[in-house]
C-alpha cells in the first residue's frame, strides 16, 4: 500500500463530504486529517446529510466539523429543491474536491455540471461489476471469486464515471453478506483517504490494491 505522500504546499485541499447513513467512510476520511505522522493534504470543510438521524453527523459533531442537513425526505418530489439547498451550502463551503460517502441520492446531470471534474464516489464493488444497491447479496448468490470496492469520478450515469483507485478482497466459502460486507468496509476505509490524499497532492495516480 502507498504510504501518504508528504504535502508539498501548507494549503490543504477544501474537502465536503456528502453522507446518508453510519458515515464510516467519513469517519476515515477524519481519522486521516487528524494522523500527525503522515500528514494529510486536505481538511474536511463540511458533512452535508441527506439524513436527518445520519449516525455520521455525530461523528462530524465531534470532529467539530460543521454539519448540514438537507433532508431528502422533506424534499420528496422536488430533487430541483433538494439539489439546489445543496449547491447553495456548497457556494459557501467551496470545496475543491465533493466526496460521496454512503449518500443515496442520484445527483442530476446539472448538479454534475456545476462540479466538473469535483465529485468522486466511493462504491462497494469491482465495478462495472455490480452498480446500484445490494452488491454483496449478488456477489453472495453468485458465487464470486473476489469482491472489493470502487473510487470513481461522479458522472451522469450511475456508478459509471471512470474509475480511480479499486481495492480487492477474496470471497471464501463460508463468506456471508455480513461478512463480505465488513471486509469491503476495511477496504473502503484504507482506500478513500487514500485516494482524496493524492487528488489533493494532484497526483491522480491509480491506487490498486
Ligand atoms: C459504503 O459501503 C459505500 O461504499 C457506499 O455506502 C456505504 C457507506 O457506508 N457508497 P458508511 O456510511 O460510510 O459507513
Amino acid at each position: 500500500m502507498r504510504l501518504f505522500k508528504t504535502p508539498m504546499s501548507k494549503t490543504l485541499s477544501r474537502i465536503v463530504v456528502l453522507i446518508g447513513g453510519n458515515g464510516s467512510n467519513l469517519q476515515a476520511i477524519i481519522d486521516a486529517t487528524q494522523n500527525k505522522q503522515a500528514p494529510a493534504a486536505f481538511e474536511v470543510v463540511g458533512v452535508i446529510s441527506h439524513n436527518p438521524t445520519a449516525y455520521g453527523l455525530e461523528r462530524a459533531k465531534i470532529a467539530k466539523l460543521p454539519t448540514y442537513i438537507v433532508s431528502a425526505k422533506l424534499f420528496a418530489g422536488n430533487k430541483t429543491g433538494f439539489e439546489t439547498a445543496i449547491l447553495d451550502i456548497l457556494a459557501t463551503l467551496k470545496p475543491d474536491l465533493i466526496c460521496l460517502a454512503g449518500f443515496m441520492r442520484v445527483l442530476s446531470p446539472e448538479f454534475i455540471q456545476a462540479y466538473p471534474n469535483k465529485i468522486i464516489n466511493i462504491h462497494p464493488s469491482l465495478l462495472p461489476k455490480y452498480p446500484g444497491l445490494h452488491t454483496h447479496k449478488q456477489v453472495i448468490a453468485n458465487q464470486d471469486k473476489e469482491h472489493g470496492a470502487t473510487v470513481h469520478w461522479v458522472n451522469e450515469q450511475l456508478d459509471a464515471g471512470p474509475i480511480i483507485a479499486q481495492a480487492k478482497t477474496p470471497v471464501m466459502p463460508d463468506d456471508t453478506e455480513d461478512s463480505i460486507k465488513t471486509k469491503v468496509l476495511t477496504l473502503e476505509h484504507r482506500l478513500y483517504p487514500m485516494v482524496i490524499n493524492n487528488i489533493a497532492l494532484g497526483i491522480n495516480t491509480e491506487v490498486n490494491q
